[in-house]
């Protein structure tokens, strides 16, 4: 049997708001929208580097946990623009996005992304690891893109540390474009991605590892998403930039 795990949801903001007053009211925004309530559901917002610290400083920060969008694996030195897991840490950072497609595209690499993982998982985040496929054939090949992509990026996971592994599953021909896979190819895919880590950790350890979906989530979809599709909870772009969809979304993960 597989445990049920508490649902994740995270908001992705890629570069968006403009400004930092505008990623204020949208954090505040969001926070309001939440309401007081207690929510069963793990809520993150990663917002661009800029914002983050300004985001810990607000009473929204108390509901919604932040993350960051990205990561550079090592301490410190000289590495013009980026940016370190402990800079990340002493703002308010709990949890990486790591190996975005959106990142890949510009070239970031398998081997960067298990140096990311590597460097997130080690200094105690969640650490959140994006896979999927460009686009689908009809033969299948996509199994095989995010069993390799998942196992080049988790391969030196210590079982110990599972527990702060997260994959979220996001089809690349998915992300911002209105199109999702069936909730029956989600669920198929979330039990192909537990059996490559169930092969790979063994299957007590392997079954702490939340498994996320990201694409084109909306309040409209999410509850299907979540009950038939089978997944942890949710890996947001557009959508978490509306802050009371974003809530509604945490609202049905809550009830599902
Ligand atoms: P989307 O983005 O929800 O706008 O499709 C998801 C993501 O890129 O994580």
């Amino acid at each position: 049997m597989n445990q049920k795990h508490r649902p994740l949801i995270v908001g992705n903001w890629k570069m968006n708001p403009a400004t930092v007053s505008a990623a204020k009211t949208l954090f505040a925004d969001t926070g309001k929208a939440l309401g007081r309530k207690k929510y069963d559901v793990d809520i993150v917002a990663a917002p661009p580097f800029p914002f983050i610290s300004d985001m810990q400083r607000l009473p929204a920060h108390k509901q919604i946990k932040l993350a960051a969008q990205d990561v550079f694996s090592e301490p410190a030195g000289s590495y013009t623009g980026e940016v370190s897991l402990s800079m990340l840490k002493s703002v308010g950072v709990t949890y990486t996005i790591n190996g975005h497609s959106e990142r890949r595209k510009l070239g970031e690499t398998d081997e960067d992304v298990y140096k990311d993982v590597q460097a997130s998982i080690k200094s105690g985040v969640v650490t959140l690891v994006c896979v999927g496929e460009k686009k689908r054939d009809s033969n299948g090949n996509y199994f095989n893109i995010v069993e390799q992509q998942i196992h080049s990026a988790v391969r030196d996971i210590p079982k110990s540390k599972l527990k702060r592994l997260v994959i979220a599953y996001e089809p690349v021909w998915a992300i911002g474009t209105g199109m999702i896979p069936t909730a029956e190819d989600i669920l198929e895919m979330k039990l192909f991605i537990q059996k490559v880590l169930s092969d790979h950790f063994g299957r007590p350890a392997s079954n702490t590892v939340r498994i996320l979906y990201g694409g084109s989530v909306n309040k409209k979809n999410a509850e299907e998403i979540l009950s038939q599709g089978g997944v942890d909870g949710f890996l947001i772009g557009g959508a978490s930039l509306r802050g009371k969809e974003f809530a509604d979304i945490v609202k049905i993960a809550s009830n599902v």
